[in-house]
C-alpha cells in the first residue's frame, strides 16, 4: 500500500459540490479581483480566528511583508526570529528593510527558545516573529513578557497553525498582528496561492490593506506606495467553502497524530513530536526525529510511503544567509535537528490502515 504525503484530490472529492459551486459563482458574478467573495472570506476568517480584522493578500510570504511594512520597519532595525522555519519568515524581514536575528529552538517543541530571545536583544531590536512550527504554538506567555519588557512588537507566523491554541487562547491573537498562508497543502488551503494577516488594531489593518492594494483603498487615491498583493475572488470563494470543515479536519489530524504516537512510541530510535502542556497542536506536519533519518526516508520511499524534510537546512546555514557567518554551535538544536527530522504522511483523511502501514515499515528499518 503506498501512502501519499498529503491527498488534496481526496479532500476535493469529499467537498466537490461546495468547491465547484464556489468557482461557478465567482465566474457567474465576474468577481475575480476583490468583490463580495473576498469581503465575505475576510469576515469569516476573522471570526474563525477570533480577531477584529483580516486583511487578505496573495500568500503567506506577502502577509509577513505587509505586517512589517505597516509597522514601519526601518533599515538598521533588527527583528528576531527562529532558526527553524521556512525561509519566508526571515526573508521578509530583509525585504521589509531590517536584519534577521536568528534564535535557536528550545530542543523539544521545534519552536523558538524564549531564553535565546532575551540573549539576542540589542538596542536595535524592534520586534519578534515566533513561528508556530508544524502546528504547535510557541511559548507565547514568555515571548509576550519579553516583548512587553523590551517594548517590542510581536508578529506571529501562523502559516502552519490555523486554529491552534495556547492556554485556551487562539494563536494569532497574542501579537500585534499574525500572518497566515493558505498554500494548497496547508491545514486550510486554497487551490493556488493565498494568504492573510490578522489584527485587532484598526489603524494597522487599514495600513496593511492599503499596502496590499497599491497604497490606497479607493481607486486612484494612492495614499502611500504599496504593492499588488490581492487574494483573488476564486481563491476566496474556495476558502469560504473549505473553512466550515476546518475544525473537523483539525480534529482528524489530531486523532491521526494519536495513532502515530501510540504506534511509534515503542520503536527504538523514533522520537515522536512532544507537545507542551496547555498547547493544542494542529499537526500541519507530523515530524519525528530519527538518528538514521535518510536511511529511514529511503526505506519508506521504497515501499511507496512519501515523506518530507521540513527543512533540510536550518535558516542560519542557508546560502542566503552566508553573509551573517553563522556557526552550528550558535544554534545547536536547529543544527542537530536538520539531519534528524522527517515528516510523515499527515492529512485529515488519512486512514488508520495507511498509518499502520507507515508504522510497521518504520519498525522494520
Ligand atoms: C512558517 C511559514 N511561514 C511563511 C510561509 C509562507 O507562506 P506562502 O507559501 O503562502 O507564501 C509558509 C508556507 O510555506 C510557512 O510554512
Amino acid at each position: 500500500m503506498s501512502v501519499p504525503f498529503a491527498d488534496l484530490q481526496l479532500q476535493y472529492r469529499f467537498i466537490k459540490r461546495e468547491v465547484d459551486g464556489a468557482i461557478a459563482a465567482v465566474i457567474r458574478d465576474n468577481a475575480f479581483i476583490r468583490g463580495p467573495y473576498v469581503d465575505a472570506f475576510e469576515q469569516q476568517f476573522a471570526d474563525a480566528v477570533e480577531v477584529k480584522h483580516c486583511v487578505s493578500c496573495a500568500n503567506g510570504t506577502d502577509a509577513l511583508y505587509l505586517a512589517m511594512a505597516a509597522l514601519k520597519v526601518q533599515p538598521g532595525d533588527e527583528v528576531i526570529t527562529t532558526a527553524h522555519s521556512w525561509i519566508s519568515t526571515s526573508a521578509m524581514i530583509t525585504h521589509a528593510g531590517a536584519t534577521p536575528v536568528f534564535c535557536d529552538t528550545d530542543g523539544w517543541t521545534f519552536t523558538i527558545d524564549p531564553a535565546a530571545i532575551e540573549a539576542a536583544i540589542t538596542p536595535r531590536t524592534v520586534g519578534i516573529i515566533p513561528v508556530h512550527l508544524y502546528g504547535q504554538p510557541a511559548d507565547m506567555d514568555l515571548i509576550m513578557a519579553i516583548a512587553r519588557k523590551h517594548k517590542l512588537w510581536v508578529v506571529e507566523d501562523c502559516a502552519q497553525a490555523h486554529l491552534a491554541r495556547y492556554k485556551g487562547q487562539q494563536i494569532g491573537t497574542f501579537g500585534v498582528a499574525a500572518t497566515y498562508s493558505f498554500y494548497p497543502g496547508k491545514n486550510l488551503g486554497a487551490m493556488g496561492d493565498a494568504g492573510a494577516v490578522v489584527t485587532n488594531d484598526s489603524a494597522l489593518a487599514e495600513r496593511m490593506a492599503m499596502l496590499a492594494r497599491h497604497g490606497g483603498l479607493v481607486k486612484h487615491q494612492h495614499r502611500i506606495e504599496g504593492i499588488n498583493s490581492r487574494l483573488d475572488g476564486m481563491q476566496a470563494a474556495i476558502l469560504s467553502a473549505k473553512l466550515p470543515h476546518l475544525t473537523a479536519w483539525t480534529r482528524a489530524r489530531q486523532d491521526a497524530a494519536k495513532i502515530y504516537d501510540a504506534g511509534l512510541n515503542q520503536i527504538e530510535d523514533v522520537v515522536v513530536p512532544s507537545v507542551a502542556a496547555e498547547r493544542s497542536h494542529v499537526y500541519h506536519l507530523y515530524t519525528i526525529k530519527h538518528p538514521r533519518r535518510d536511511a529511514l526516508a529511503t526505506h519508506l520511499a521504497a515501499s511507496g510511503i512519501q515523506t518530507a524534510i521540513n527543512y533540510p537546512t536550518a535558516l542560519p546555514f542557508l546560502a542566503a544567509y552566508s553573509r551573517l557567518k553563522h556557526r552550528p554551535e550558535q544554534f545547536p538544536n536547529a543544527f542537530r535537528d536538520q539531519s534528524r527530522i522527517l515528516s510523515l504522511p499527515m492529512f485529515a483523511e488519512i486512514t488508520s490502515d495507511q498509518q499502520n502501514e507507515v508504522i510497521n515499515l518504520i519498525r522494520t528499518l
